[in-house]
């Protein structure tokens, strides 16, 4: 049985990756991971801002996720603990040599200027692929879609002029137009997308009046936005697809590939069950194909998505039916 899989042009044995996350920032636990059958590992980002120690502290302000599951509590960092550039770079060096598994960074810087240095910095530390985080909050009324989408393909364009490894496009949910989107990500040279970020959820403290920021893990109820979308993309544009989010069992790796991912990455199902739930899933897989009689998953990916459907209108239709 064939579950080999290319990804940002890495060969993988299967699509099973490590996703963005504090489960890198322990070398033991990365080996672990690497023990567990990982076919790649993404760091938690590198934020430029955490450089002068603003923006990490935000997204890592976990309270409510430490109260509502014991076992993630492990892999919450401490703000004070988050790394800087040097050490980020050291980190990764470390985390290159401990293991024999592809290591790709993560970014999420701010200026212009910023994305090409770090970017820079990382391929010389031996990182074989970027994930490019951009995010734009897009709360200011003066700024349009056009311009948040054009700052994003700018930076793709010119991290990619000085990188000579391949870059990924972590994208989140929330745009306009995000076919349109992700093909002008795609001309710009972007080697895969990656479908969707997963932000910390925001309440509101109505005694403190206070804003609070909670991180709760994720179940595979949320993969079906990324469905979507990995099967609106698929086959479309020249990058290759992951689905982050939402992927917890065999089955919802069937989904992805079947949609059109080449990988998927997990994060919560690993902070809820460990490294060796890895091989769980990819053992489930196998089970699962061969009793599907399936030889492999490149004959199975994108059989789902939207060019390939007789009905590519089922994924939007509304079924009034289905409230009743
Ligand atoms: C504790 C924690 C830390 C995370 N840190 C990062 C990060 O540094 N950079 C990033 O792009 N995504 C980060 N993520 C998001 C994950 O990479 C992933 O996109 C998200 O958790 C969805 O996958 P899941 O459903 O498997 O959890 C983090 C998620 C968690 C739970």
């Amino acid at each position: 049985m064939d579950l080999s899989t290319t990804y940002l042009g890495l060969r993988l044995p299967h699509p099973l990756i490590v996703g963005s996350s504090p489960l890198s920032d322990d070398l033991d636990t990365v080996k672990a991971l690497e023990d567990a059958g990982a076919a790649a590992i993404v760091l938690r980002s590198l934020y430029e801002e955490e450089i002068t120690g603003e923006q990490m502290r935000e997204f890592f302000y976990t309270e409510g996720h430490n109260e509502s599951n014991a076992e993630a509590v492990t892999y919450t960092p401490d703000p004070d603990l988050a790394l800087g550039l040097d050490e980020y770079l050291e980190h990764l060096q470390r985390v290159k040599q401990a293991v024999r598994i592809p290591v790709i960074a993560s970014l999420n810087a701010v200026t212009h200027s910023g994305w090409t240095w770090c970017a820079n910095l990382l391929e010389q530390a031996g990182a074989n692929a970027i994930e490019l985080q951009i995010f734009h909050a897009a709360s200011d009324m003066a700024t349009s879609a056009a311009d948040v989408e054009r700052q994003a393909v700018e930076i793709v364009r010119s991290v990619k002029q000085c990188s000579g490894i391949p870059v990924a496009v972590k994208l989140t949910p929330m745009q306009t137009a995000f076919a349109n989107f992700a093909s002008k990500l795609d001309g710009a040279g972007a080697d895969g997308l990656v479908l969707f970020q997963r932000f910390h959820h925001a309440d509101i403290d109505i005694e403190e009046l206070e804003v609070v920021r909670t991180l709760p893990l994720s179940d595979s109820s949320e993969l079906s936005l990324r469905l979507r979308a990995t099967a609106a993309l698929a086959g479309r544009i020249r990058g290759s697809l992951a689905i982050a989010g939402g992927v917890h069992t065999a089955v919802d790796v069937v989904k992805s590939t079947m949609a059109g991912a080449s990988v998927t990455q997990l994060v919560s199902a690993l902070l809820m069950h460990g490294a060796g739930h890895l091989r769980v899933v990819l053992a489930d897989l196998e089970a699962w194909m061969r009793e599907h009689e399936w030889e492999s998953l490149g004959e199975m990916r994108g059989n789902m998505s939207l060019g390939r459907i007789p009905d590519p209108a089922a994924y939007e239709r509304w079924h009034t039916r289905q409230y009743l």
